[in-house]
């Protein structure tokens, strides 16, 4: 994985999964360049961004990948998972139906990276907007604890989270 002309130790690819409209790319543009848009577009495609993190001295390079929750716009599933290290699964706290969307999303995870065992974490976003709340906390506790994930709720609007979310999930890879 070292390429040249960039310093780093090591080098981690995550992605990031779940439904349309969870709040995917702005978690990612919130962490890699503390930006939020309340009107962003439908992700066609895949992005990726990275960005270098210092651990016990080390320096480790995270490519992460973002695409579309739609299927009509994603691309090949085996390209986008593979040599993947960690993963974050998205709901969004306010719509019950993509927290019922995440077992599709941990199985399409599982099978496209069967060989290579991945740190994943559950992230229930928008937690700005308790008063809409449709999935309990508990519920998501629970449910991450049986499926053996790490779970936190974030908020890439007010920042909640966001940071400790990677620097968590990266911390386990790492
Ligand atoms: P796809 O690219 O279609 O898969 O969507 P996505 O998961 O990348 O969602 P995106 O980041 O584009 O956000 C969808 C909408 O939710 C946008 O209007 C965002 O402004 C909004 N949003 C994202 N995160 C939050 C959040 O933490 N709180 C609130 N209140 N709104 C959010």
């Amino acid at each position: 994985y070292k390429m040249a002309n960039d310093e780093y130790d090591y080098f981690h690819k995550v992605v990031i999964a779940g439904d349309s409209g969870v709040g995917k790319t702005n978690l990612l543009s919130r962490y890699v360049k503390n930006e939020f848009s309340l009107e962003s577009k439908s992700t066609i495609g895949v992005e990726f961004t990275t960005r270098n993190i210092n651990f016990d001295g080390k320096i480790l390079k995270c490519q992460i990948w973002d695409t579309a929750g739609n299927e009509r716009f994603r691309g090949v599933p085996s390209a986008y998972y593979r040599n993947t290290a960690g993963a974050l699964v998205v709901y969004d706290i306010t719509k019950k139906v993509t927290f019922q969307h995440v077992v599709r999303w941990l199985k399409e995870l599982r099978d496209y990276t069967h060989d290579n065992p991945i740190v994943i974490m559950l992230i229930g976003n928008k937690a700005d907007l308790s008063h809409l709340r449709a999935v309990s906390t508990d519920e998501a506790k629970a449910f991450s604890e049986k499926e053996k994930l790490f779970f936190m709720e974030t908020s890439a609007l007010n920042t909640l989270n966001v940071e400790t979310a990677f620097t968590t999930l990266l911390a386990h890879i790492y």
